[in-house]
């Protein structure tokens, strides 16, 4: 069985899809760890209603190399294969990169390269895009630039606020992570340059 390492700030809606879908059976991996660098998330309390293994390390006041130490620490100590940050509010050093190669899901909202950082949903609404959506992508040092794995295009509405947007794209969200862990742990793709492109299935 698989094992899958959450980490989270705030709210963890990305979190509760996912663990449904591990309880309906539909990951084929287990969550042996929630992580969150703030310890008022909602996410946290969530993740310990569920009896699952909620893990608090303040981020506050912390140098980043010194920080993303304990995460390894307590990552590697749950054996986890898949880190997935589900609303990780914090930029993550080379050093822990390179403990997980290739092994780190992040989602963002909006169709990347377009809108990374903060506030995606606004930007895109500022900007006046059309069309925007989400993105699950491998995770390397740099800001929500990693090699996609899955996106899904929502379109923007004449009458939408950055919070009716926001729910359009979340829903979109919480199908698409799922899937793309499922794809990550089957392993059937590999990496060409930035594109993550399937690969048929051995055996
Ligand atoms: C989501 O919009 C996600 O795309 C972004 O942060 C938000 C987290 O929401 N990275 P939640 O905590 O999963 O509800």
């Amino acid at each position: 069985m698989k094992r899958l390492g959450l980490l989270l700030s705030g709210r963890g809606s990305n979190f509760e899809a996912i663990a449904d879908q591990v309880v309906a059976g539909r990951i084929p991996a287990e969550i042996r760890v929630v992580i969150s660098n703030r310890p008022e998330a909602r996410g946290l309390e969530v993740a310990q209603a569920r009896g699952l293994n909620a893990v608090s390390i303040p981020s506050k006041g912390m140098d980043r190399e010194a920080y993303d130490r304990l995460l390894i620490e307590e990552l590697e100590a749950n054996q986890v294969d898949l880190v997935c940050l589900a609303g990780f509010m914090r930029l993550l050093s080379a050093t822990f990169v390179r403990a997980f190669p290739h092994r780190i899901l992040n989602i963002h909202p909006s169709l990347l390269p377009a809108f990374p950082g903060l506030d995606a949903q606004k930007q895109a609404l500022v900007h006046g895009v059309k069309i925007t959506g989400c993105t699950v992508h491998l995770v390397d040092e740099f800001l929500d630039a990693g090699p996609i794995v899955l996106q899904a295009a929502v379109p923007v509405l004449d009458e939408d606020t950055v919070e009716s947007l926001s729910a359009r794209i979340l829903q979109q969200e919480h199908i698409i992570y799922s899937e793309a862990i499922r794809i990550v742990l089957d392993g059937n793709f590999r990496i060409e340059g930035r594109r993550v492109v399937a690969v048929a299935p051995t055996g």
